[in-house]
């Protein structure tokens, strides 16, 4: 299926509009009808262009022809300007398939292939997506942090700004993400006082000017919240995410992508488990699931207008 059947627009565009207006698409990832509706609702409350980010294992959990079909439920119009992309897909076969399915935009992440063979495989999905007018993201440098599913990567490697002409104008790729000091999950700084490494950045904007660049594993981690998931039962110490001025930061210097996925988990299981200790006498799931769902919502529409910047762009 095509995505404009799906009332789905060009990712691309969306980027292009935000890199040449300053301000940056929020990537949020999708997983059940919840996090679809908490995302498409804060998106039509703000007047903001989206991104539904879906990974491969997300894709998984819910099935194509689901996905595909809450998305057509949500009845999505041309000018709400939303996109579905897919999120690190690690195969042309993965990506191809996303593009059959009615994906907008996808992620070729061959970020831990050596650089011919990255070149190689991005190029490949980039002339099988532009045949369908669907936009191609691809990734250089390896974000570090904990080895996770997507990124294969335990130590990280920031990414060279010399390579970047070279990788962007023999893929031809429409987006390019960049390892300048983020990582994904909730665990990304051993101290406040950590910076993103915006030396690089600049550099590599300096390099690409015009050229939308994404920036993966920027969640904030709100520390409301983590507090919040704590305070009613949960443990996870030690978070700590990207501040919000460094995020806005980066907005100002080509980054027109920005994913979130651990906020939107945390806002989600802060709401669930206060609704689950503030009435331990209830067993019925869409009673504490739609406080969950409220939560990743509002923290939603506070990241679109305090950190993307998007609010009232369409
Ligand atoms: O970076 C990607 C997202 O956080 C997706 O994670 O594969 O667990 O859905 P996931
Ligand atoms: P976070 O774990 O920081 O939310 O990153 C999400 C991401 O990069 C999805 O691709
Ligand atoms: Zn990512």
């Amino acid at each position: 299926m095509n995505y404009t059947k799906l009332g789905l627009v060009n990712t691309n565009e969306m980027l292009q509009r935000a890199l040449h207006d300053g301000y940056a698409i929020g990537a949020f990832n999708i997983y059940n009808m919840e996090t679809m509706r908490a995302i498409i609702t804060a998106a039509r409350e703000t007047h903001s262009p989206v991104i539904l980010a879906v990974s491969e294992s997300a894709l998984d959990y819910m099935g194509a022809n689901m996905l595909i079909s809450m998305i057509a439920a949500a009845e999505i119009k041309p000018y709400e300007q939303i996109a579905l992309h897919l999120d690190h897909g690690h195969s042309y076969e993965s990506c191809t398939r996303a593009i059959d399915m009615g994906f907008s935009s996808v992620m070729i992440d061959a970020s831990n292939l050596p650089f011919d063979e990255n070149i190689a495989l991005s190029a490949r999905v980039a002339k099988y997506a532009h045949r369908h007018n669907v936009s191609v993201e691809a990734e250089l440098g390896a974000l570090r942090g904990f080895e996770d599913e997507n990124t294969k990567s335990k130590t990280g490697q920031f990414t060279k700004p010399d390579n970047v002409v070279e990788f962007v104008s023999k893929t031809g790729i429409d987006s390019l993400a960049i390892a300048i000091g983020t990582s994904h999950g909730a665990y990304k700084r051993k101290s406040t006082t950590e910076k993103l490494r915006f030396d690089i950045l600049a550099e590599i904007a300096e390099k690409l000017p015009d050229f939308p660049l994404v920036l993966h594993g920027a969640s904030n981690i709100p520390s409301d919240l983590v507090h919040e998931i704590n305070a009613n039962g949960g443990k996870i110490t030690g978070a700590r995410g990207i501040p919000a001025d460094q995020l806005r930061r980066t907005v100002s210097m080509n980054i027109c992508k920005i994913n979130v996925d651990s906020d939107s988990r945390l806002a989600f299981t802060a709401g669930v488990r206060s609704a689950l200790k503030s009435d331990p006498e209830n067993f019925n799931p869409r009673e504490y699931i739609r406080v969950g769902m409220g939560m990743m919502y509002e923290n939603t529409i506070t990241e679109i207008n305090e950190i993307m910047n998007s609010a009232n762009r369409i």
